[in-house]
């Protein structure tokens, strides 16, 4: 499926159909101005809680919230037409039941007009996600690292390394499948790992670290945009450098309006003769 000649916004059915054809262009999203940019190149948009670190300057994703996420996600869908629109579920808003995890699905649902909603995990989620997706909710699911678990993970690592690592992930993804997410996010995982479950699941696989042997790929727009700098994970390439040209906008902003040079004439109003 091309850029061009979409006329109706993507639904998760049919990302789902995209298994095994075109791959799959994914890319984060948080506010309008910027989902406007992203909309017409991208199959799916995601309301990341990667919001928080990215824009919120916090450490983990944590302490995101799900007023924050409600807020993100009505932001990306008025800055969209095309693109099938994901808001993650933030930490703490649907590990405790899966009727709590029902509940925020349905307001993040009903508040921001997304299509679905993504959360982190494997069988323990298998479920939870039974429950959502068998009464309408759209779920994306996420194995492999899984920042929200940053905290009993201890960090950031790729994973798979060991046969015990990627025994677990090869029963997560299978279990998240089967309870019917329409895709799995793949995150920080080895490629022959990664290779083996866009084989053998029915559902795409969305890579972030993953090798290019899954079904589509995702990047944290600001990480591959060049404007998020706090660090630079190994899986992300940069596509542009916007941090330098912003800082020289805002230098030479600072030059003239010291130097009285800004506003000039064409900038200022004269009383109308
Ligand atoms: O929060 C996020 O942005 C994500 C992607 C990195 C997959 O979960």
């Amino acid at each position: 499926m091309s850029a061009q000649g979409k006329q109706k916004r993507l639904t998760t059915a049919s990302i789902r159909s995209m298994k095994g054809g075109e791959r799959i262009v994914c890319l984060t999203a948080y506010t309008t101005p910027i989902a406007r940019l992203l909309d017409p190149h991208c199959d799916l948009l995601l309301v990341g809680d990667s919001v928080g670190m990215v824009l919120y300057g916090m450490d983990t994703t944590v302490g995101v919230t799900l007023d924050m996420m409600i807020a993100h996600g009505r932001a990306v869908m008025r800055g969209t037409s095309h693109a099938c629109v994901i808001v993650d579920l933030p930490f703490g808003s649907y590990q405790e039941s899966k009727e709590q995890a029902f509940r925020n699905a349905v307001r993040i649902m009903q508040d921001t007009g997304c299509d679905g909603i993504k959360l982190e995990g494997g069988e323990e989620m298998a479920e939870t996600i039974a429950f959502l997706t068998s009464r309408g909710v759209p779920v994306f699911g996420h194995v492999g690292l899984m920042p929200q678990l940053v905290n009993t993970a201890g960090g950031f690592r790729s994973l798979g390394h060991s046969e015990q690592e990627a025994g677990k992930i090869r029963r997560d993804a299978a279990a998240v499948a089967d309870a019917g997410a329409f895709a799995i996010v793949v995150e920080g995982t080895v490629e022959p790992l990664a290779r083996e479950l866009s084989a053998s699941l029915s559902v795409p696989t969305i890579g972030i670290g993953a090798s290019p042997a899954c079904d589509g790929q995702v990047l944290v727009s600001d990480d591959m945009l060049g404007l998020f700098n706090d660090f630079k994970p190994r899986f992300v390439k940069r596509f542009a450098e916007l941090s330098p040209l912003v800082s020289q906008a805002v230098e030479s902003y600072a030059d003239e309006v010291r130097a009285g040079r800004f506003p000039g004439p064409e900038h200022t109003f004269q009383v109308r003769k």
